[in-house]
């Protein structure tokens, strides 16, 4: 997936350093010299910026890699696959190694990362379900390199067989859970960042089961609060039926427009009552989300100035923080 060009001042935020370091590498011939564009401006590819990540030096580290985090919300629409698309384009970006795994028949993350659903033959249902000879598809055969830094696990309509299928397995439930050793050790991600469908059945079961993190998009209208109370009675459920440590969770408030009274008064309903959960960033409503995704981009892509790639950027700090954090990130309290 060819990203994009970047210039001089976007990949020295990307890695960390001033311009000027930058361009001192590049005078000093420590890295390799940048592209022009047709006005003579310098750009990098994204290659070229993991490449030069390398050579000065400033991956970042995440503790116990991979950590899994999900964008779970079994309430339809509140922008799950638009938050993890632009949040595993910024996180790559800022060099993790991010595996994105699409768990959603409708394929929404995999088309919002530039892909054509139907175009794959191998999906998350191919990672999880031996076929006929016994044995699950290997890693390799299914993800998709994007950018050196951003991998993908598919979906499509195919996966609509998934919850069926993972029925009739031998520990049904962990399946996600077991792919997720194999990925662990072989050691390839910081970061596996899960698109998950509107819906409570074994697919989220198994994601929940898989997860240290859960971030949850919430849309700021008047079914907020009933959509809350059922995701966290659900992973209340889920901790005390399988004996399970259960994920942290970071309530993500999206849709917010300070112009509309119920934005208003359901955000401060959640500071309220979710306040230990809750993220410092909200996302405002911004129309160059439903954009970005039409043309199958991200916003960084399409419209890098808008207050939406801002909020984004600063929600993917925020997760920077708590996935790079030495201590465990807040737990949900189990009752
Ligand atoms: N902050 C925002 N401002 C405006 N539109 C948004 C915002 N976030 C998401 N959207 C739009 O809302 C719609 C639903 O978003 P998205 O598909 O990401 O939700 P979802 O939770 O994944 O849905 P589903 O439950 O069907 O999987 C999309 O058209 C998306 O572009
Ligand atoms: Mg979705």
């Amino acid at each position: 997936m060819d990203l994009k060009y970047y210039k001089p001042f976007e990949v020295a935020r990307m890695l960390g350093i001033s311009k000027e370091r930058l361009l001192d590498s590049e005078r000093q011939g420590t890295i390799a010299p940048s592209l022009r564009d047709e006005n003579g401006i310098r750009v990098y590819t994204v290659d070229q910026i993991e490449e030069i990540r390398d050579r000065v030096g400033l991956r970042p580290t995440v503790e116990n890699p991979p950590r899994v985090v999900a964008v779970f919300n079994m309430k339809g629409g509140v922008g799950k696959s638009t938050l993890t698309a632009n949040l595993a384009v910024n996180l790559a970006e800022r060099g993790f190694r991010i595996l994105g795994m699409d768990a959603d028949p409708q394929g929404h993350l995999t088309a919002s990362l530039g892909q054509e659903p139907s175009s794959f033959g191998a999906t998350l249902l191919q990672l999880l379900v031996p076929d006929r000879t016994g044995e699950a598809a290997a890693l390799d055969d299914v993800r998709q390199e994007l950018t050196p830094n951003l991998h993908l696990i598919p979906a499509n309509l195919s996966l609509c067989d998934l919850n069926l299928l993972l029925f009739q397995q031998p520990e049904r439930e962990y399946r996600l859970r077991r792919t997720m050793e194999q990925i662990r050790n072989a050691g390839s991600y910081d970061v596996v960042l899960i698109d998950s469908p509107p819906s409570y059945d074994l697919t989220s079961l198994n994601i929940l089961l898989a997860c240290d993190l859960v971030i949850a998009p919430v849309k700021l209208d008047g079914n907020s609060f009933y959509g809350l109370e059922y995701l966290f009675d659900t992973i209340r459920k889920v901790g005390r039926v399988y004996r399970y440590r259960i994920p942290a969770v970071v309530i993500v408030p999206n849709y917010y427009n300070g112009n509309f009274a119920v934005s208003r008064q359901v955000l401060k309903g959640l500071r309220a009552h979710y306040e230990p959960y809750l993220a410092r960033t909200v996302i405002r409503q911004d129309v160059n989300f439903d954009k970005a995704n039409a043309l199958r981009q991200t916003i960084f892509q399409t419209a890098p100035s808008s207050r939406g790639s801002k909020d984004v950027n600063s929600l993917s700090g925020e997760l920077v923080g708590l996935l790079t954090a030495r201590e465990e990130v807040r737990g949900t309290t189990q009752s």
